[in-house]
């Protein structure tokens, strides 16, 4: 039994030297190798040079027009476009927990100017004492509470004389949940709700048309989930 032991163990020993030694010539010096395409890849690493583009880089842009995964398609509303911004809608649909995100981001990249409290006052500009000198939307103001949701996105896109474009900090649903959440505060303060257009329609279509989808006062939830216990439990399928 003993003896056995011993020899299994001397055998275990002598292949994991095999093993070792194999392995550790291979690297040096490869010797016949099968299928060399599966020990060295044919393919480019990225940041390699490549000579099959003109630009010889192997890191490509995506294809233009691209859509990553999971996010919206490109809205085409351009700069100047002042009178279509005013129609302009959007397809989504938010449930609660979404419009309560759009507050969370509204907190943190807009309620540094226009205030928490909606009320054009928030601690940069405090007041005219503040490091921003100019004096941000009062969204608790006539003339914001019955602002178009297309031309808050478009505040958002593309800035507004001293306010920047957070396109870049906020993508398309984003910029639709901070919407949703301004004009869900507004609607509590006597302003318009929050008007979404037809689910898979052209985005600006249903709003021109002066269809009112969804009522953000009223939770915000979609006016059709509210009859389809389907779509209520699947809320997220929608986009
Ligand atoms: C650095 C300060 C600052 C921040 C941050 C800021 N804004 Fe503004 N915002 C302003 C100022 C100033 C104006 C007034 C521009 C004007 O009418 O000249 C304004 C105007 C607006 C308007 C009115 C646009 C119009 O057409 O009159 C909207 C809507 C708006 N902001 C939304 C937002 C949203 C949403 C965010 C966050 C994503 C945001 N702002 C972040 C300063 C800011």
């Amino acid at each position: 039994m003993n003896n056995l032991k011993s020899i299994l163990l001397v055998g275990i020993g002598l292949a994991a030297g095999f093993v070792s030694c194999d392995s550790g010539s291979m690297r040096r010096t490869p010797g016949h190798i099968y299928a060399p395409d599966m020990t060295y890849s044919r393919a480019y690493d990225a940041y390699t040079s490549n000579p099959n583009f003109e630009d010889g880089q192997t890191s490509r842009l995506p294809v233009e027009g691209a859509v990553a995964r999971g996010h919206q398609l490109p809205d085409h509303l351009m700069e100047g476009d002042t009178n279509a911004y005013k129609t302009f809608t959007t397809a989504l649909r938010f449930n609660e927990e979404e419009v309560k995100e759009g507050g969370r981001l509204f907190n943190i990249y807009c309620g540094i100017c226009h205030g928490a409290a909606m009320d054009g006052n928030g601690p940069l500009y405090n007041d005219g004492n503040g490091k921003f000198a100019a004096k941000p939307a009062n969204f608790k103001d006539g003339k914001y509470v019955h602002m178009q949701s297309g031309q808050m996105y478009a505040a958002i896109k593309f800035g507004k004389n001293m306010m920047g474009s957070y396109a870049g900090q906020l993508d398309i649903k984003q910029r639709w949940m901070v919407v949703a959440y301004i004009k869900k505060m507004q609607s509590q303060n006597g302003g318009d709700p929050f008007a979404f257009g037809a689910a898979g329609t052209v985005a600006d279509t249903a709003h021109a048309k002066g269809k009112v989808m969804a009522d953000a006062s009223t939770a915000t939830v979609p006016a059709e989930s509210k009859d389809s216990k389907k779509k209520a439990t699947h809320k997220r399928e929608e986009y």
